[in-house]
């Protein structure tokens, strides 16, 4: 497998097309951003970290029975998917009241969320991303019932699994964001899952593990994001996931693949 010429680079990801038909490989770059792309820079060893984390968190989903994008590891910050037409929609899972949903209405930081509050938005920097209801997402004919019923369904599935991994390293799963994609009928999760799709607190201290460290200027955000990785990817919830299949999808075993760390 080849990867040949560039299809579009995002914020923080490049996708190369490759040799091979229906599949891509997405290359998680050291770039990050915030506040809607007002705050931009480049941390060493960003774009691997995420990967690990990514690569780790969608083996432990498709252990669990969740189409994901997944296919394999090419390098430390190289993910080989497959190909998906992406449904414009930014799935987000709240378990915890945290930024924005802490701003626009009075909740109050910190405050659970039980069950689960899914709240969808437009991926569409030019309008920034404003927040979609179901009768919009038909009239936009972004998806169909029938889908954004399985897309939720999803969501809140992928959340419970999410939840058990964190809270097997005293890890609160406060929120995430996720993206999904079709490939002929079928629905698969794409995008990435990490630090910077993530928002995670520290159980114990409350401290923030994501990419707040970065917006607010809280700490070391490498050394955070670092740490994060060896916790989630040396946990015992998701045995399941654990070695074999991890070990045909890491092509090069290198230092930091996810088979490496118990
Ligand atoms: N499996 C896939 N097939 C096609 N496109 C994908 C796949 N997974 C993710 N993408 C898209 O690749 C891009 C990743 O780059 P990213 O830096 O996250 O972009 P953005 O700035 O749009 O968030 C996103 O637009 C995402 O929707
Ligand atoms: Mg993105």
């Amino acid at each position: 497998m080849k990867q040949k010429g560039l299809l579009y680079t995002g914020k923080a990801k490049s996708v190369y097309r490759t040799d091979t038909k229906g599949q891509l490989i997405v290359e998680f770059r050291d770039d990050i951003t915030a506040f809607d792309g007002g705050k931009k820079d480049k941390l060493k060893n960003k774009g691997s970290y995420n990967a690990e984390a990514s690569a780790f968190i969608f083996q432990y989903l498709e252990k669990n029975g969740v189409k994901t994008h997944f296919l394999e590891m090419i390098d430390p910050r190289r993910m080989l998917v497959r190909e998906l037409s992406m449904i414009p929609l930014e799935v987000i899972v709240r378990n915890v009241a945290a930024g924005s949903i802490v701003r626009n209405y009075p909740f109050k930081e910190g405050a659970r969320l039980n069950p689960p509050v899914i709240v969808i938005d437009f991926k569409d920097d030019s309008r920034h991303d404003p927040m979609l209801n179901d009768d919009l997402i038909i009239a936009l004919k972004l998806a169909t019932q029938k889908e954004l019923a399985a897309i939720k369904k999803a969501a809140l599935k992928i959340n419970a699994l999410l939840v058990k991994l964190m809270a097997a390293q005293e890890i609160t799963l406060v929120d995430f964001k996720i993206e999904f994609g079709r490939a002929g009928k079928t629905i698969y999760l794409g995008d990435e899952i990490s630090m910077d799709s993530m928002r995670l607190w520290d159980k114990k201290t409350k401290e923030s593990l994501d990419k707040d460290v970065y917006r607010f200027d809280k700490g070391d955000v490498m050394a955070t994001y670092n740490r994060v990785v060896k916790r989630i990817t040396k946990t015992a919830a998701p045995k399941k996931a654990a070695a074999g299949k991890l070990k045909t999808a890491v092509k090069k075993p290198v230092k930091k693949s996810p088979i490496k760390k118990k």
